[in-house]
């Protein structure tokens, strides 16, 4: 009879080798939390009603609203940030980048980097 036993196996080297690559590996190939595009579409579906492109206008009042589609990652993370600080003021931004956390800003920045 053939021995099924799983004594060839180390489970320590099965799974904790593999998570310990991943874990080395993530963060060597990505310097800034790795920004997942499909959350940040969720997450800037609230944003569409001032960044609702056509135009570049709110539809009320009547203002202007930058284009925030196909800017680069960097450049949304850092302005999301500077209103998050304070650095950049703009009333209804700063509240909006304040209820942000570091993730959220990484999603969004890069689901917008990719809109065309
Ligand atoms: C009430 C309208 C409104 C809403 C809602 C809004 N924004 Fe804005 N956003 C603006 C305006 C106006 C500016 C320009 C502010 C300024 O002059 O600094 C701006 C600026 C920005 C900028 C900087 C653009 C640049 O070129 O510097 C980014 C990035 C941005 N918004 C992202 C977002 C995201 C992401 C959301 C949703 C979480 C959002 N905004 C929701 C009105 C809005």
């Amino acid at each position: 009879m053939p021995d099924h036993s799983f004594k060839d196996i180390d489970p320590m080297r099965s799974v904790f080798v593999p998570l310990l690559a991943l874990l080395i590996a993530v963060p060597a190939c990505n310097v800034q939390a790795a920004g997942d595009a499909v959350a940040g579409e969720k997450l800037f579906y609230t944003c569409t009603g001032c960044h609702g492109i056509a135009g570049y206008k709110n539809a009320y009042p009547n203002y202007s609203v930058p284009k925030v589609g196909g800017q680069s990652e960097t450049y949304l993370i850092n302005a999301l940030k500077a209103y998050q600080k304070g650095d950049r003021k703009h009333p209804t931004m700063g509240a909006q980048a304040q209820s942000m956390n570091d993730q959220d800003i990484a999603d969004i920045a890069a689901f917008l980097s990719n809109v065309k």
